[in-house]
């Protein structure tokens, strides 16, 4: 033990090893599961190792393989080192690495995109089998043997709850300031015996500020010193910051209309640089006394603590830029007192984001002309992240708003389409859509008042002539009038427009 070692319990000290050794007792064909939320508070050190071995075994002829649970996404030490040596059986829930996303696309890694406010409770319903060994970083473990929590807290509460083995990544990297900031609730119970979840405001604190685990399951303690994965946002670009303004403009509309309260809603904000240009906008807008009840704490957070026109933001992690990571442990002090962390099957629970009224506000690949939204498949087929918990908050929200640059790939492809190739969010749980090119608010509005709304104000003008024929075909010819479709052209569409969108590209070029 080093001296400044954060492993306080004499009888967790006595189980300090590598992680290489801590690997070697991870056996193939077992169910683990992780801590990690978007980059922040995963293992760094034995999934690593447990790679090596996994290429150790193969390079012997050995079949080994393990399914990964986590809470979201987690980094290249995790999922991109142990999808490099194709050691992944199956990976639950959201992902976002390059190296899974190519294994899962080429049909070598099962996957399963559930939302994140279910991944706890399908494991306590027992509907995923059994969990064999969780790995869990942590910030310190206590004399009593109580864990500090990491930087994120994701299902970590029931992956020590629920799994046969645990060992433990106390990374002295993490400050340990972050003590007292968690919120971990253990109340749950399950049906028919559950009872409401007593959070009314974001604010509310309801559970612990440790975990707790049993000692004699912990199999091994590995000390670690390494930074989160914390990716650089891109500073807003046009399309950004114009939809950004609309959905500003929006809100102040709805405040002046009596729909919400002047310091607004709780709000939810998805993952990506949109959603933080947003939060960015919001620093320099007229609203104050501002809340969150959310996933993720972004650079944008940060920015309207300190401002202090945040009051506070609940969540299950961070999601940092690494300079706002030097911003928020300098400042940890005036942070810390707004910033609440708690499991994610709170963070994300439908009832208590319906009770809060939150402003949902999520990305996505493609909407189509009737509201419905693909967050997930690309053309259908190829998965890019995953739902996340976009569903959990789309559907229980206040208001749900859909963001996405009218076009991609170069303009070679509308955002806006006939009907999705793959559906996340039904026409029932969208009530916005943005792009750069406007807002279309659908309250209230039937399919076909909605279409002409969507084509207007957020398809780009090269693909409206073309999607406006669809629907006055659809219109004309389809056999039901209530959602006007040809089926034929709908799923033809996704094949003939990347053709056609370069058709347009280069007759830009050319007129350029
Ligand atoms: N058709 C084809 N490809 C498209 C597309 C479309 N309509 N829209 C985007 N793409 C491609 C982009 O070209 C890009 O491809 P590349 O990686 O090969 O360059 C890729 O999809 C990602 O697009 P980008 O614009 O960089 O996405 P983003 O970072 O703004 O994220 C989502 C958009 C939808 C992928 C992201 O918001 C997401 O994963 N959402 C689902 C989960 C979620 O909402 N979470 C929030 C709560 S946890």
């Amino acid at each position: 033990m080093s001296p400044a070692s954060r492993v306080l319990s004499p009888e967790l000290r006595n189980k300090i090893m590598s992680a290489e050794e801590a690997a070697a007792l991870i056996h193939t064909g077992v169910n683990v599961g992780m801590s990690g939320f978007t980059g922040a508070g995963y293992p760094k050190a034995v999934p690593h190792a447990l790679a090596r071995r996994i290429m150790d075994a193969k390079l012997a002829g050995e079949k080994f393989r393990i399914s990964v649970w986590t809470g979201a996404s987690t980094a290249p030490e995790l999922d991109g080192a142990l999808a490099m040596v194709d050691g992944i059986e199956l990976r639950l829930p959201y992902q976002s690495d390059p190296t899974s996303r190519a294994r899962i696309n080429a049909g070598d890694l099962e996957y399963i995109d559930i939302h994140l406010s279910h991944v706890a409770q399908h494991v306590w319903f027992g509907f995923l089998g059994k969990l064999d060994i969780a790995i869990i970083e942590v910030t310190a473990i206590l004399e009593d043997g109580r864990l500090v929590p990491s930087s994120s807290i994701g299902n970590n509460k029931t992956w020590l709850d629920l799994a046969d083995k645990v060992i433990l990544e106390v990374n002295s990297w993490q400050p340990e300031k972050l003590e007292g900031i968690h919120d971990v609730y253990y109340g749950t119970r399950l049906p028919p015996d559950r009872v409401p979840i007593p959070i009314i405001r974001p604010d509310d604190r309801i559970g612990d500020i440790h975990f707790r685990c049993d000692p004699k399951k912990v199999i091994a303690v590995v000390e670690t010193n390494a930074p989160d994965r914390n990716t650089p946002f891109s500073p807003p670009d046009d399309a950004s910051k114009k939809i950004a303004g609309y959905i500003l403009e929006f809100l102040e509309h709805e405040v002046k209309k009596g729909r919400m309260p002047e310091q607004l809603l709780p709000m939810q904000s998805g993952v990506g640089n949109i959603a933080n240009a947003v939060l960015i906008g919001l620093v320099d807008g007229p609203f104050n006394n501002l809340t969150a009840y959310t996933e993720v704490i972004q650079d944008g957070m940060l920015d309207l603590m300190a401002a202090d026109k945040m009051r506070i933001a609940s969540a299950t992690a961070f999601s940092l830029s690494p300079t706002a990571v030097g911003r928020l442990q300098a400042g940890f002090d005036h942070y810390r007192q707004k910033i609440i962390l708690r499991t994610q099957e709170i963070s994300n629970h439908p009832e208590v984001i319906r009770r809060l009224g939150c402003l949902a506000m999520n990305g996505m690949i493609e909407a189509d002309i009737y509201g419905n939204v693909n967050s997930t498949h690309i053309m259908g087929t190829k998965i890019q992240n995953g739902i996340g918990g976009s569903g959990d908050f789309a559907r229980n929200a206040y208001l749900s708003f859909f963001m996405t640059p009218s076009q991609a790939r170069d303009g070679a492809i509308s955002c806006i389409v006939p009907m999705v190739p793959h559906v996340d969010h039904t026409e029932h749980d969208v009530q916005i859509l943005v792009t750069e090119q406007g807002l279309a608010d659908l309250r209230g509005l039937s399919p076909k008042q909605r279409a002409k709304v969507i084509i207007e104000n957020c398809a780009h003008p090269n693909f409206r002539p073309a999607l406006r024929d669809y629907y006055r075909r659809a219109l004309e010819l389809s056999p039901g009038k209530h959602t006007p479709h040809l089926l034929a052209d709908a799923f033809s569409w996704h094949e003939n427009y990347l053709r056609s969108g370069r058709m347009v590209a280069e007759v830009g070029a050319l007129r350029g």
